[in-house]
């Protein structure tokens, strides 16, 4: 009868040895269930005389024991294979994902100004936008620069209309020379309290040098509110000098003229260094652009200004030529 139980063991841990995940189920019943060889074996205990009756009981518990713990440790080493299977088919090998183009990057006008915008964003604005092709009325009339006026004429102004009678007047279209119409465009759209940027491209019929370009960027910001005081227009201009330039930049307001502010104000920001940099214009909203707005100026009140986005990029990466900038050669663009 130990023979016996010596075969069965030897037959199911060979068997167990060579057998997968999926039959350890079945085998398990198999080999210790009730129509096992074993279970047999257990069923003849009885004809037994007590002595080899214990004997052969203790050597069958025995080797159950050690078959129940071959199929559990099969059991284990086929789960830690099934992993180390799955590990290995879902291993990335990241040293072979070479892009098969080099990777290209923001133009840096478009850094500058996204730049802009998040720091804008970040003081309380939202962002605005206006058409590029304007009308006369927009660029010009709404914003006090009726038929006529002096002002005009430091806008190079490049016109769409085929002939000059489509020129002319409030509607004749031309290409904005200024971001301003937006904000004619952002009081007529919405109600006040407005607090706006209005980046985009702007033109002006000028010959390219390496300070001019006929198309160039600009940001607008305009305010309207009740109680709005060129204190706020200030205290704007500083907040968002701190924030872009950084700590150790402070701004000023220089006395000046544009047709759609009264007070009107150049502002500068003072480097670090002490030296000054001229960076645009603002001044309080004329009360005639107000009312172009369709806002009451005895009620409403507000501070816009604007200035260049080109030539924040040229300052920041000391470019020495503003076209080297836009004749897209690869080798200068990408630096930046
Ligand atoms: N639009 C003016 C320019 O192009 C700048 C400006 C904007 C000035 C807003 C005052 C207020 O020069």
């Amino acid at each position: 009868m130990i023979d016996e139980i010596q075969r069965a063991r030897d037959a199911a841990l060979a068997v167990i040895g060579s057998s997968d995940d999926a039959s350890l189920d079945r085998l398990s019943g198999e080999l210790l269930g009730k129509k096992s060889a074993l279970a047999a074996v257990k069923a003849g205990l009885g004809r037994l005389d007590p002595d080899a009756r214990r004997t052969a009981g203790q050597a069958l518990n025995e080797v159950m024991a050690e078959i129940a713990a071959a199929i559990d440790d099969r059991r284990a080493q086929a789960a830690a294979a099934a992993l180390a299977a799955r590990i290995a088919a879902e291993q990335l090998d990241l040293t072979e994902a070479r892009p098969l183009q080099p990777r290209g990057h923001l133009h840096l006008v478009t850094q500058a100004w996204e730049r802009l915008e998040d720091v804008f964003i970040g003081l309380g604005f939202t962002v605005a936008e206006g058409p590029e092709v304007e009308t006369d009325w927009f660029n010009f009339e709404a914003l006090n620069m009726g038929e006529g006026h002096p002002a005009r004429g430091e806008f190079d102004t490049l016109f769409v209309g085929r002939d000059p009678s489509e020129q002319a007047g409030a509607s004749g279209t031309l290409l904005r020379t200024h971001t301003s119409p937006v904000q004619i465009r952002a009081m007529l759209a919405q109600e006040p309290p407005i607090h706006i940027v209005a980046p985009g491209r702007v033109f002006r019929r000028d010959t390219p040098d390496a300070t001019h370009m006929p198309v160039f960027h600009q940001i607008e910001g305009l305010v309207v509110d009740r109680g709005i005081t060129m204190a706020d227009l200030a205290g704007t201009i500083e907040a968002f000098t701190r924030a872009f330039f950084g700590e150790g930049f402070t701004s000023r307001l220089r006395p000046s003229y544009f047709p759609f502010t009264e007070p009107s104000a150049e502002f500068d920001i003072r480097r670090p260094d002490g030296s000054w940099l001229e960076l645009g214009g603002c001044g309080m909203v004329h009360p005639d652009v107000l009312r172009a707005g369709g806002l009451d100026p005895e009620e409403w009140g507000g501070f816009a200004f604007g200035f260049g986005i080109d030539r924040m990029a040229v300052m920041r990466h000391a470019v020495a030529d503003i076209r080297d900038m836009y004749v897209n050669d690869i080798r200068f663009i990408e630096q930046f």
